[in-house]
């Protein structure tokens, strides 16, 4: 059969990002990471859509450059359509509307959270793709939800955070801690050098497969605002151990609910996704899963874990092969739930 070719385009955040897939195989996964929200400890909207607007061209230039494929050959453009920012979303909107026009070929519109799922179905060499049904934990900067997938666009939401996001705890944690943004990274590195039961945060007592962050916000601001009053200069002087700390705490927050999720529903089969899937602690308490509890889980290789555009290739690909082509006249979502 004659393979099919994917041009993606993703922008919903801070990330202008293109992807060329053959098939479910990835040619080429470009990223232009915006730099300047650094300066301000998050992402400023109306820098992130002016951002994305110069690095547009260049990043798609160089997604087909690396892939050795001329737009004449692509088959269908796939673009996220939310959910995410609206000022970034209409960029990647409109220029694949545009695009699709000018080469009078198919427009995909792609539901960002869905690509950080099926993510897991990009042909790589040594990932075994999951089997339906499944469970996925999406756990980002802007989501934190488990999902219960019985096809590729077939997924129920049965738990999902009732205030912030996990993401969005490292960062505004690690932000007290005075590291920069985003501070997910820089807290995991650390913590995995300090002591994690040297201090105890709150788990909290949330029904279901709900989750809540903000009370271990709350607890991390009053910790540090207590600590620095008895002996100032204590958080830096501790950072490793208060970082293993409350990394300790996050980790038993999601393993609570997905061995919740897994007795609720009777599937064993566990994937991760969305940014947060890259922290150390939470791949390795995932992967002893296996061996504690008998599950089969599914860890993203890293560069599919933040956002790319790789992902809403692959999600685009299902969609084609199941005819799901978009009108022209589509427009962006910023709250986009499925
Ligand atoms: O999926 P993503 O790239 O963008 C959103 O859709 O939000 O996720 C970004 C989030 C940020 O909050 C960042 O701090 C977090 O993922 N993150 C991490 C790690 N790497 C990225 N959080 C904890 N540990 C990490 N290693
Ligand atoms: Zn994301």
């Amino acid at each position: 059969d004659k393979p099919i070719y994917i041009l993606a385009i993703e922008s919903s955040c801070d990330d202008t990002a293109a992807a060329v897939l053959k098939n479910d195989f990835v040619l080429s996964n470009v990223i232009a990471t915006q730099k300047i929200h650094e300066n301000y400890g998050g992402v400023v909207p109306e820098l992130a859509s002016r951002a994305h607007q110069q690095n547009i061209v260049p990043v798609i230039h160089e997604a087909l450059s690396k892939a050795q494929i001329s737009k004449e050959q692509l088959d269908a453009i796939a673009f996220t359509r939310g959910p995410g920012l609206m000022g970034s979303l209409l960029v990647g909107t409109s220029f694949a509307k545009s695009l699709s026009l000018g080469l009078s070929i198919p427009l995909i519109e792609v539901n960002h959270m869905q690509g950080h799922i099926l993510a897991h179905f990009i042909a790589e060499e040594n990932f075994e793709k999951p089997t339906f049904p499944f469970i996925a934990m999406t756990i980002s900067g802007g989501h934190t939800q488990i999902i219960l997938i019985n096809d590729y666009f077939d997924m129920d939401v049965i738990g999902e955070t009732l205030d912030d996001a996990i993401g969005e705890a490292y960062d505004k944690c690690g932000k007290m801690m005075g590291l920069p943004y985003p501070a997910g990274p820089h807290l995991d590195k650390l913590a995995q050098k300090g002591d994690p039961d040297r201090f105890a945060f709150p788990v909290p007592n949330v029904s279901g497969l709900d989750f809540s962050f903000s009370g271990l916000k709350t607890a991390v601001r009053y910790f540090i605002q207590k600590q620095e009053k008895t002996e100032a200069g204590f958080v830096e002087k501790n950072l490793e151990d208060i970082c293993a700390s409350f990394q300790k705490t996050v980790i038993t927050i999601v393993m609570n609910k997905l061995k919740k999720a897994v007795k609720e529903t009777g599937v064993s089969r566990v994937a991760i996704g969305g940014g947060v899937s890259a922290n150390s602690g939470i791949r390795g308490a995932l992967r002893q899963a296996e061996a504690n509890y008998g599950w089969k889980t599914f860890i993203p290789k890293f560069e599919y874990t933040t956002d790319n555009a790789a992902m809403i290739g692959i999600t685009g690909y299902y969609k084609f092969l199941e005819n799901d082509i978009t009108s022209i006249d589509v427009s962006s979502k910023s709250r986009y739930t499925f």
